[in-house]
């Protein structure tokens, strides 16, 4: 009954209009399940390879009918009558017919395409959501929404260097009323730079994009917008970075253009220590760029038991290269990005290690997204208690909250929103 019948893949459109594979499972029962994938921007370099086509005549060279077409062929043959529910079996068959060692022969994208539209497949066929599939019967908990409300860096066209600002309603009792207080900040803050004759456009992750005199101007209006939308900072809503610093490294230093500043790791680390003086930051991303494996030793014992440090572009949800930075003993939380590693069974592995080593972990969107809410639910199975998947607009941001939803009115008297605990090991908040 589990086992695929036929494989399907097609190019489709991303949020940024770039080209991009979705895959349909279909099971000899008639169940079937369909996957996206989504697109970075600001990629870390040791990421599985996307496979695009390079015909600078479609697309500007970012088509994806060769990835497309490994599905329909190579995939598609090698797979028929294998059983989708031996997930583990399935993606070491992808990694095999691949053979490259980073993805790059078949395309991750289209690996995990097959991947994932294989475990939706199976969720379809034993008739429950995908989160309850994935959870296999194990606690599960609905996490706390990282939400871009400012963008900058690549993101954005505008001057800020930091890509994202985010907001974390981590002290609220439940998801639906975290969102909530999330899109009641997001329409404060438009309100206030429409009133500081600041433009409300918006970035790739759906946050505001206005320019700004600073990066603290940013996080002074965010701030502002919290309280005028009543709730407390530090007590209801914190505040998150994602730095992106490996975008503002240039000859050596962290290049801080809208400010004028050119640091050194150590005066980049100072500087963050000041804002987590001064403002309540629970969380920084690629505080250091991925490979300043000193500035990441150095912000990790200087700043580690205060705040939540999360490896993305350094770690890249690969299994192996996370349990060298863990040996390091850089950062203290990942990022995962399924699309980063390329099979669902090690994204799993590399929340496993993460529970493992105490690091936390974040599920994250990329900043090319699609109307695919696997990662909601993935958040969800795996209990990670944080998700990252931008801004209060825009449904390919908004799509993953309210998958949120629907699986925290599923689980009725039984959902549990993460809130703070999930933040518990950081010991001065
Ligand atoms: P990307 O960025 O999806 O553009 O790579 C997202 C992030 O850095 O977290
Ligand atoms: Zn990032």
């Amino acid at each position: 009954m589990t086992q695929i019948r036929s494989l399907h893949a097609r190019e489709v459109l991303d949020s940024r209009g770039h080209p991009t594979i979705e895959v349909d499972v279909t099971l000899v029962d008639g169940s079937q399940g369909r996957a996206a994938i989504p697109s970075g921007a600001s990629t870390g370099s040791r990421e599985a390879v996307e496979l695009r086509d390079g015909d600078k005549t479609r697309y500007g060279g970012k088509g994806v009918l060769k990835a497309v077409d490994n599905v329909n062929t190579i995939l598609a043959a090698a797979l028929r009558g294998f059983d989708a529910g031996d997930q583990a079996g399935l993606d070491q068959r992808l990694i095999e017919l691949d053979g490259s060692g980073n993805k790059s022969n078949l395309g991750a994208n289209a690996l995990l395409g097959v991947s994932l539209a294989a475990a939706r497949s199976m969720a379809e066929q034993r008739g429950v959501g995908l989160w309850a599939y994935l959870a296999a019967g194990e606690e599960v908990s609905i996490p706390v929404p990282m939400m871009n409300v400012i963008s900058g860096g690549v993101h954005a066209n505008n001057n800020v260097d930091i890509q994202e600002f985010m907001i974390i309603p981590a002290g609220l009792t439940s998801f639906h009323e975290a969102l909530r207080a999330g899109s009641e900040v997001f329409h404060a803050l438009k309100s206030l730079l429409h009133g500081h004759g600041l433009a409300s456009l918006v970035g790739d992750e759906g946050g505001f994009a206005p320019d700004l005199r600073s990066n603290v101007e940013a996080l002074e209006t965010i701030l502002e917008a919290i309280l005028k939308a009543g709730y407390c900072p530090g007590e209801d809503i914190w505040l998150g970075l994602d730095v992106a610093a490996s975008e503002l490294l240039e000859t050596g230093k962290y290049q801080l253009a809208g400010e004028g500043k050119r640091l050194t790791a150590e005066q980049l680390i100072e500087l963050f220590d000041d804002w987590l003086a001064e403002y309540p930051i629970l969380s920084i991303e690629d505080g250091m760029a991925e490979d300043d494996l000193d500035g990441w030793r150095q912000m990790t014992m200087k700043l580690g038991s205060r705040v939540q440090l999360v490896g993305d572009n350094n770690f890249v949800t690969h299994p192996d290269i996370f349990e060298a930075g863990i040996a390091e003993g850089i950062a203290n939380a990942i990022l995962i990005k399924p699309n980063q590693i390329g099979t669902l069974s090690e994204t799993l592995a590399t929340i496993r290690m993460a529970a493992a080593a105490g690091y936390a972990a974040v599920v994250s969107h990329r900043s090319g997204e699609t109307e695919d809410t696997t990662i909601a639910d993935l958040a969800v199975a795996m209990k990670v208690g944080q998700i990252k998947a931008g801004s209060l607009c825009r449904s390919e941001h908004i799509g993953k909250y309210n998958q949120l939803l629907r699986i925290e009115e599923a689980l009725g008297d039984q959902a549990r929103y993460a809130g703070r605990s999930t933040f518990q090991q950081l010991s001065a908040h």
